[in-house]
């Protein structure tokens, strides 16, 4: 299958249009196209289609018990798929949507069991992205969608990585640009008892205690090493999301510490012949030596963060590095959801140096 990369960004009004209904015509006649939403690439088809949502599973290689998140462009379509909608429900989506946030209900019996992995329940968000919504609207269906990347691999900020991942496999990409927060959304379940969050996003626990009387972290995701005997309630968050080429490791504590000990690892390892990479922040890449120097943005400002950690990590898996060092970020806001993503990448190698009163006082803020 040709896969068509349509750029739909930086065109005129009426070749937009065009490639909208073409993408349209894909999602209603049961086809893939990927699109961009606010936080990553996704890769859409009919949520009430279970034969069209069977094709995503083999387009990503995906296990067929991980769930797909339902994409609507207006509020009153939730009521078409869940079941009930609690007042709290009603609450959180009048204040965060439309926007990187994902909210489980229990679901209707028109979504398939192809499209919720045999679940009772639903994921349901409506993004905020001017195209994706405009998408979702044009094709005049629901639409299913997981990050478009390969099952295993960092989810897509760039319809490049889209590219990279699905060519020949789906027909069309429609290309919007880079993502704007580079990591998925925030996941809510709300069908029951205390709302929870399943997945750490952009919306925090904070945003979402400013609507909600209470909420709970799923203790699968919070803290920082594998939990075996733990089950995660989002089927996905179970699954060793990023397997790098190479073995990337974090290192936290003082920064002077962090940046001698991950100099002296580097030195190690390439004394031992392997390519070997840092991820550093824009305060702090000068003081490295390495093969390959990333910053991956600036502490000052973890948006920048989040929006270039999937694209390094690619970078790194394309250059062939053996080994990478980064540092970590504080748990706190955005920060969770980024050092979730980290050091589920790691495979929770963390590297944890004496802690000095800065980063203690820090941490306990
Ligand atoms: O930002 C995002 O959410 C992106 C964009 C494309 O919208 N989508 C995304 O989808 O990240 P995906 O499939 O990569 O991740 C969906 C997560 C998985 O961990 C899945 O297990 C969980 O949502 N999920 C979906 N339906 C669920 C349900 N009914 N109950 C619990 N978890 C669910
Ligand atoms: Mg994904």
């Amino acid at each position: 299958m040709e896969t068509e990369l349509l750029n739909i960004e930086s065109v005129s009004s009426k070749q937009k249009a065009a490639a909208l209904r073409k993408a349209g015509e894909i999602i209603r006649e049961g086809g893939l196209v990927a699109f961009p939403t606010e936080t990553v690439y996704g890769l859409g088809a009919d949520a009430l289609n279970a034969e069209a949502a069977a094709k995503i599973y083999a387009a990503k290689g995906r296990p067929s018990d991980n769930p797909l998140i339902v994409h609507i462009h207006d509020i009153s379509q939730v009521y078409e798929i869940a079941e009930e909608v609690p007042d709290e429900a009603k609450a959180v989506m009048e204040k965060f949507w439309p926007g990187p946030l994902t909210i489980i209900l229990n679901k209707k019996s028109c979504v398939p069991d192809g499209t919720t992995g045999g679940l009772h329940t639903v994921a349901i968000r409506m993004p905020s992205h001017p195209i994706a919504r405009d998408f979702i609207r044009e094709s005049g269906r629901m639409i299913a969608a997981p990050s478009a990347n390969t099952s295993g691999r960092p989810s897509p900020t760039l319809a490049s990585h889209v590219y990279e991942d699905m060519q020949g496999r789906i027909p069309l990409i429609l290309d919007g640009g880079a993502v704007g927060i580079g990591i998925e959304s925030t996941i809510i379940d709300m069908s029951t008892g205390i709302p929870t969050i399943l997945r750490p996003g952009y919306i925090t626990k904070d945003m979402l205690e400013e609507v909600l009387p209470e909420v709970k972290i799923d203790p699968a995701v919070s803290g920082r090493t594998m939990k075996k005997d733990i089950v995660a309630k989002a089927p996905g968050m179970k699954y060793r999301h990023y397997a790098p080429k190479g073995q990337l490791t974090l290192v936290e504590g003082d920064k002077d510490k962090v940046i001698a000990k991950i100099n002296e690892l580097v030195r190690e390892k390439k004394e031992e012949g392997y390519k070997v990479g840092v991820i550093g922040t824009d305060e702090t890449l000068d003081a490295y030596h390495a093969d390959i120097l990333r910053s991956i943005g600036s502490r000052q400002k973890p948006e920048s963060v989040a929006a270039n950690l999937y694209r390094i990590l690619r970078e790194f898996d394309d250059l062939e590095c053996d080994y990478m060092y980064s540092e970590s970020f504080f748990e706190q806001g955005l920060g969770n959801a980024i050092m979730n993503r980290m050091l589920k990448a790691a495979g929770y190698h963390l590297i944890t140096l004496q802690e000095g009163l800065v980063w203690i006082i820090a941490r306990l803020l």
